[in-house]
């Protein structure tokens, strides 16, 4: 029922009151003042995200991508469900452990997840690594997963500042994993975070980053990082992309996408 607002430029006024005239008599009032309501907000909505979005890249705000409005939003955010919110079917979940985290997590590594959440992919993580260093910006997050894995006797979660990676060591880290994390994060935090992962990762080690592509104007609360932008960042730091996608394949040849809002997912390494 949900419609593309731009489309509705498509009838004109004229036959949009016949149209609205027609819904009356065969809907009531009630729907069709819902319908009303429903066309003039969402008309205004969709204005109105149009002009934020030019504001951000006009005056380059930071829109709600801050590290200081990423810890607020995340530390506010009821974790009940563990992330799953998220997880468009189960399906779909298991797609991304067998064709993305395991072809690219090794058994035995030593895994550095930046913004774990509420564990959603922590758990598959930990039945691969040696051991799991989890960062996250917000103290909420950290508290849930201590809490989740308080018995795996492999992992430790630290709250760190949104731009660094200080609880993990030089060279020690064979894979860094994040998902639905630098979606959100703007360009000063990813470039920061670049030189982390050239610091962090061993020589030959791999980084699986799930992220946006345009820049923010598809909504989903992205960030300003284009796809451009995570290739350039990346190999202005030193490391090497390997490969970039928006959807794979499993083995039944299902076809599924990284995310909504053309989300994709960079691998790349530290030669
Ligand atoms: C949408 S949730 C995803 C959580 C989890 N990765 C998942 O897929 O279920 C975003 C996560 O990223 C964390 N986060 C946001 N900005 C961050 C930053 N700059 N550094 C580290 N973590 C960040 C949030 O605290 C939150 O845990």
């Amino acid at each position: 029922m949900k419609d593309i607002v731009e489309n509705r430029q498509r009838i004109s006024l004229g036959k949009k009151v016949k149209i609205a005239l027609l819904a009356l008599r065969e809907n009531g009032i009630v729907w069709t003042v819902c319908l009303a309501v429903y066309y003039a907000c969402s008309a205004i909505a969709t204005k109105a995200f149009a002009r934020m979005d030019a504001l951000r890249r006009k005056n380059q705000l930071p829109g709600l991508n801050s590290a200081a409005m990423n810890k607020l939003i995340w530390e506010s955010w009821d974790w009940g469900a563990g992330g799953e919110e998220w997880s468009p079917s189960p399906e779909w979940k298991q797609s991304v452990i067998d064709c993305v985290l395991k072809k690219h997590v090794n058994k035995g590594d030593r895994v550095l997840e930046i913004g774990p959440g509420g564990g959603r992919w922590t758990e598959e993580l930990l039945n691969l690594a040696e051991s799991l260093k989890g960062a996250d910006i917000s103290a909420s997050c950290v508290e849930a997963c201590q809490q989740r894995f308080a018995d795996a006797g492999n992992a430790e979660f630290f709250v760190s500042s949104g731009r660094d990676l200080e609880g993990a060591e030089d060279d020690s880290i064979d894979s860094l994993w994040s998902f639905d994390v630098f979606v959100h994060i703007n360009k000063p935090e990813l470039e920061a975070y670049a030189g982390e992962f050239v610091r962090v990762l061993k020589s030959g080690g791999k980084g699986v980053l799930h992220h946006g592509t345009v820049g923010g104007e598809k909504g989903g609360w992205r960030s300003n990082v284009t796809i451009e932008d995570m290739t350039r960042i990346l190999t202005d730091a030193g490391l090497e992309v390997k490969e970039q996608f928006q959807t794979w394949e499993d083995d039944k040849g299902t076809e599924f996408e990284a995310g909504l809002y053309q989300d994709a997912i960079t691998v790349f390494v530290k030669k």
